[in-house]
């Protein structure tokens, strides 16, 4: 049997945590703790799948409309979780980075994420782009605005540069979990070609057979990028005829 091609970069929109608490007639916050723990699963199982690079959404430039008491518990999981993690995504040779907007974040919070990413900076077996307060309608414009502001000519190639991304490929597997079939302001730029695939399940319960399933899926598509099925297929001859 043909083996299967691994994706370089996986994307996922870990979505579901607050339904997952639901069923269970907790807090919304207990179903993002348990995102954290599937966070961790899911970062190690790529790791050994031999991923390289893992991009997730985690807070959203719209999750500041939700309930106060849901918004703070995000922000000090999140500063309490970098402090935890460290010493595990060292182990398996992660190194993190923080994409998106940082200002309005706490200044502890803020000095968080320059903490974890410098302690994990010489780890080079996986990347893990931890999307924080980030939307990619202020990936565009804050691409755009920076390539104004040193008068650089907006290009393709030049917006591509000033991304927040602009330290990996882009995504060529866009994993979406708890059943939404929406974008939600993710990736907008740089999914231009990613292959889509939707789960059922609730981000907690994504576990290595998910994975492994989203996985599988991928590898039944046939990437075309704008060209026929015959220029792609395996064994396509060079020379178009
Ligand atoms: C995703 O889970 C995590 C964040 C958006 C922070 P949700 O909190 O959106 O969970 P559901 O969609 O309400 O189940
Ligand atoms: C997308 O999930 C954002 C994250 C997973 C961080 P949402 O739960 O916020 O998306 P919508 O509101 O259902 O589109
Ligand atoms: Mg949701």
């Amino acid at each position: 049997m043909k083996s299967a091609v691994i994706p370089h970069h996986i994307a996922i929109v870990m979505d579901g945590n607050g339904r997952w608490a639901k069923r269970r007639f907790l807090p919304r916050l207990a179903g993002h703790k348990q995102g954290v723990e599937s966070l961790r699963r899911c970062a190690k199982a790529c790791v050994e799948r031999g991923v390289k690079v893992l991009t997730v959404f985690a807070f959203s430039s719209e999750n500041w409309n939700r309930p106060t008491d849901e918004v703070d518990g995000l922000m000090q999981l999140l500063a309490g979780a970098l402090a935890k993690e460290v010493p595990s995504l060292a182990r398996d040779g992660i190194r993190l980075f923080f994409v998106g907007e940082r200002a309005s974040l706490s200044a502890k919070v803020q000095a968080g994420l320059v903490q974890a990413e410098e302690a994990t900076a010489s780890n080079d077996r996986m990347v893990l782009n931890v999307c924080f307060n980030y939307g990619g309608r202020w990936d565009i414009a804050q691409a755009a605005a920076r390539l104004q502001a040193a008068g650089s000519a907006i290009t393709e190639a030049s917006m591509a540069q000033a991304m927040a991304l602009s330290h990996v490929p882009d995504p060529d597997l866009l994993i979406r979990t708890g059943g939404e079939m929406r974008i939600s302001n993710f990736l907008l730029w740089q999914a231009a070609y990613s292959e889509l695939v939707f789960s059922d399940k609730w981000w907690p319960d994504f576990d290595e057979q998910a994975l492994d399933a989203s996985i599988a899926e991928f590898n039944q598509r046939e990437r075309r990028f704008g060209k026929t099925s015959e220029q792609v297929a395996p064994g396509a001859s060079s020379v178009t005829v």
